[in-house]
């Protein structure tokens, strides 16, 4: 099982878009994959329409039962959709209260990783939906996965945000056995623009390493798409912003072939270390 972990902590980016896009196309590769949505607007939910302000059974269970999770705790907070090999583990407004509750609390970084780890024998991907901002959901999904993309929008100022996300995830990298791989991925992009431009530019000047050679552009379908709630690559197969995706989602497997070859992925923060993280 593979952990994909899409971060940024700036908001309205491309997270949820990127995430049911890329989530989408790797199930239909044929791989099982599980959506994890672990933001309290629960957009990726509302995508597959399941509406967070009703869910008894969510994420959030997962922190209320951190003391006791089991394979069966944790497989029942799974629900099916419509599509195929795509489940999702939906967000509730309820998990707004966990920064709160968190203060103190032992082992509370960690929680994502010990239910994922549950369900290893089930699912090829899994994929974590994140919030905006740094707190326990966010260290949560940067301690359980092996693999973090990053969307930036292609605007002004867009590296300032980028450096902010760095930086936390290197703050994390150090509570981890080795550092977190990641790749950052230009999203929004519109040629016509000035500020797409030059920032796509710098994107790739100041993160050579780290960033996908290509670019998703500008594609009203995605909304669309989540309006409709289907999958980008079931709603509009042709569309410009599938086909990049497509191709990022190439790209990403022959680096995880790659990483394959040369040693397993980073492992997940391993349980024993929690008092890094708690
Ligand atoms: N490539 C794109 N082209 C045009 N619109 C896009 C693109 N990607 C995302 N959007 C739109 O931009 C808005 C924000 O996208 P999305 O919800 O995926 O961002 P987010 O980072 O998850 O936001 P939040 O931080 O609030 O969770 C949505 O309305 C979405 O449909
Ligand atoms: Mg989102």
């Amino acid at each position: 099982m593979r952990i994909l972990a899409i971060a940024n902590q700036k908001g309205g980016v491309g997270k949820t878009t990127t995430t049911v896009a890329l989530g989408g196309l790797i199930a239909n590769s044929g791989h099982r994959v599980l959506l994890l949505d672990i933001d309290p607007h629960g957009s990726l939910s509302t995508w597959f329409g399941i509406d967070p302000d009703a869910q008894a059974l969510s994420s959030y269970t997962l922190f209320q039962e951190r003391k006791e999770l089991s394979y069966q705790s944790v497989k029942r907070l799974v629900l099916p959709t419509q599509f195929a090999n795509i489940e999702v583990i939906p967000a509730t407004t309820a998990l707004a209260t966990l920064e709160r509750q968190a203060i103190g609390q032992d082992g509370m970084g960690l929680v994502l990783s010990r239910a994922l780890s549950l369900l290893a024998d089930e699912y090829d991907y899994v994929l974590i939906d994140t919030p905006p901002l740094l707190g326990v959901l966010m260290v949560n999904a940067l301690a359980a996965c092996q693999y973090l993309v990053v969307p930036v929008q292609t605007e002004f100022l867009a590296l300032k945000g980028l450096e902010r996300m760095v930086n936390t995830l290197n703050m994390m990298s150090r509570s981890r056995k080795k550092a977190l791989d990641y790749t950052v991925v230009p999203v929004m992009f519109d040629r016509r623009t000035q500020a797409s431009v030059t920032s796509l530019r710098s994107i790739r000047n100041t993160y050579p390493e780290q960033s996908w050679p290509g670019h998703i552009p500008v594609d009203t379908r995605f909304r669309d798409a989540s309006k409709a709630g289907i999958p980008p690559h079931l709603f509009d197969p042709a569309s410009r912003g599938v086909e990049a995706y497509s191709s990022l989602w190439h790209w990403l497997e022959k680096k995880f072939k790659l990483l394959d070859s040369t040693g397993p992925l980073t492992s997940p923060v391993i349980v024993s270390k929690a008092g890094a993280l708690s």
